[in-house]
């Protein structure tokens, strides 16, 4: 019996994001490295002061990439072209991380980032049917999809550190805790009418590149409103209860025994 023959070869499919994964060819990093990097001339200076922390420049690729994000809200290519330059590093280098951290986003990010915990604990209190209705009331968009309005891109969250508090969602990485459908929806409103509702801890809401900002380490800048705009209270009285009756009582935590110190 003849070998059935081989199908035709697929063509070359396009790369669905910004951002190449990190083993591209020689000549696309090539390409990439030659891409305009003049849309980050504004923030030279600051890619400077970021490179000034550090004593390997290569340890300032986190905050810089976050400074790209405040200048585009997503890691463009542009954006990689201009971290490995700054950064006397490779593209390749730069995609590796900037791919890694879900953090650094793959496509142009809305006004502002609604990321929904969808975790084990916020999802059996609620969290998967808050993540519905806010991509509902944002026109029935999903994960890493922005509302046509440019209002906001939403993402399911893994847990947001908040437990005691489920469900949360967050907005701009400020939380707004225990939530119910009807409150979120609220929230999503808000911000569709181009308001910023108050989050229940932490700092006033500002939008996703003035976070990146103060992500990149610029957080007294007057470009998100200098020090006080971005500064709250961050622990939730849930959270402090065990440690105030603890400190009422005069409850401590057992010595550690010599050496045992290190899990040993
Ligand atoms: S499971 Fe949602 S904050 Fe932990």
């Amino acid at each position: 019996m003849s070998p059935a023959p081989l199908p035709p070869e697929a063509p070359p499919v396009e790369p669905a994001h910004a951002i190449d994964e990190a083993g591209g060819t020689p000549a696309q990093h090539a390409e990439l490295a030659a891409v305009d990097t003049a849309v980050f001339d504004g923030v030279r200076e600051r890619a400077a002061a970021i490179l000034l922390r550090y004593p390997e420049p290569r340890s300032a690729l986190l905050p810089l990439l976050h400074l790209v994000q405040h200048v585009e809200g997503y890691v463009s290519r542009a954006g990689i072209a201009f971290c490995a330059e700054i950064l006397e590093i490779t593209t390749a280098e730069v995609s590796a991380v900037a791919t890694f951290y879900t953090m650094y986003k793959r496509e142009p990010t809305g006004r502002h980032l609604v990321s929904v915990c969808t975790n084990t604990l916020c999802a059996a209190l609620g969290g998967d049917d808050i993540y519905r209705a806010v991509g509902e009331r944002f026109g029935g968009i999903g994960h890493e999809q922005t509302s046509a309005d440019g209002t906001a891109t939403i993402e399911h969250a893994e847990c947001l550190a908040a437990c005691d508090l489920a469900p949360v969602l967050t907005v701009d990485y400020e939380f707004f805790d225990n939530q119910t459908v009807e409150s979120a929806v609220e929230i999503v409103e808000a911000l569709k009418r181009g308001e910023k509702p108050h989050p229940t801890r932490g700092a006033p809401l500002t939008d996703f590149r003035s976070v990146e900002l103060l992500l990149a380490g610029f957080f007294d800048d007057p470009a998100v409103g200098g020090l006080d705009a971005v500064s709250g209270p961050s622990a939730a009285d849930e959270s402090l209860r065990g440690a105030r009756l603890a400190e009422e009582r005069g409850w401590t935590a057992p010595a550690v025994p010599d050496g045992t110190q290190g899990g040993n």
